[in-house]
């Protein structure tokens, strides 16, 4: 015999669990907990009355036990939407945040359009969330995506073929903080067909940005799932970024622009970063809290 039970009562009782651990969206995450967990291929609702299989409510409670215990509902999901995709992500990636599409807003209104072929090159690329949806925007483009981690360039990759991407993108293992970085970035482009030059159009990044100190202080749901890896700026959140500067106009052609993502409170220091390896800033724009995100230089 199987049981089936009614996906409104489940959803009465998910939400009661949530809100009595006090996790701060309870509706919502029950709903995508339930829809995921019967694999309904879209959210379901109060209204929706549908039957739920007892294996499927199982998985239901499972999910529901473990965003109790502060596992985000990406998390659970290994994957998060994205300007316009869905991107897998697994313990090795950053979750993408909505702070990020900044950069995918402001040069797909410059870009979009372009009729010359661009050269994009991604810098800590992770689930890839950045450099995929600029080319799945900028249809006449080809993308270098680097990161120090095998395993998030592994997602990286399952995400170009997921969005039909793969034919314009060529990844790698790069550590800025050795010394060939930029090199063996050159060489790349040297031996690829996707790429006809060694320098970028556009180079994006967001790399670590958290200062040391402040890791502990990091909601959990952050310190306990992003990888330390993708977080730790050093001791004033910058090492990065001085990492980076100081090749980084060997990699930037020459009507080039770069995107940097920044930590809120960073931007006084970063000026002097870019002062010291003469780079120009152009602009500084904000995410959709009004703190200064971005910075564009060339
Ligand atoms: C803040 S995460 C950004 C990930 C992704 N671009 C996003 O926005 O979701 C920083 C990324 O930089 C990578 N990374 C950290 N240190 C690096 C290094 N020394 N060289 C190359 N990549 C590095 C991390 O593995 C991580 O994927």
């Amino acid at each position: 015999m199987v049981d089936f039970f009614n996906s409104k009562e489940l959803l009465i009782d998910g939400i009661g669990k949530l809100k009595s651990s006090k996790i701060p969206s309870p509706e919502i995450d029950a709903r995508i907990l339930l829809s995921y967990a019967s694999n309904f291929h879209n959210t379901i609702y109060m209204h929706n009355n549908i039957s739920i299989s007892k294996k499927d409510k199982n998985k239901f409670y499972c999910f529901l036990d473990q965003r109790i215990h502060g596992k985000p509902v990406s998390r659970i999901l290994g994957s998060r939407n994205f300007w316009k995709n869905n991107f897998l992500i697994n313990k090795y990636t950053l979750d993408p945040r909505p702070d990020s599409e900044v950069i995918i807003d402001v040069l797909t209104k410059t870009c979009r359009n372009n009729s010359n072929h661009l050269q994009v090159l991604d810098l800590g690329s992770g689930s890839g969330c950045i450099g995929l949806s600029l080319i799945d925007e900028i249809k006449n483009a080809s993308l270098l995506s680097v990161d120090v981690c095998k395993q998030s360039l592994e997602i990286l990759d399952k995400n170009a073929k997921k969005l039909d991407l793969s034919k314009k993108l060529q990844f790698a293992k790069i550590n800025w903080f050795e010394n060939t970085w930029s090199q063996n970035i050159k060489i790349i482009t040297q031996n690829d067909k996707l790429f006809s030059k060694n320098k970028f159009d556009i180079i994006v990044c967001n790399p670590p940005y958290i200062k040391s100190s402040d890791i502990e202080k990091l909601q959990a749901e952050v310190k306990n799932y992003d990888p330390l890896v993708s977080l730790d700026g050093g001791i004033d959140g910058c090492d990065s970024y001085r990492a980076i500067f100081k090749d980084l106009r060997e990699l930037v052609a020459e009507d080039g622009v770069c995107f940097f993502e920044i930590g809120y409170d960073l931007l006084d220091n970063i000026k002097i970063i870019l002062k010291e390896f003469n780079f120009n800033l152009i602009r500084v724009h904000k995410d959709y809290y009004g703190h200064n995100r971005v910075i564009e230089i060339n």
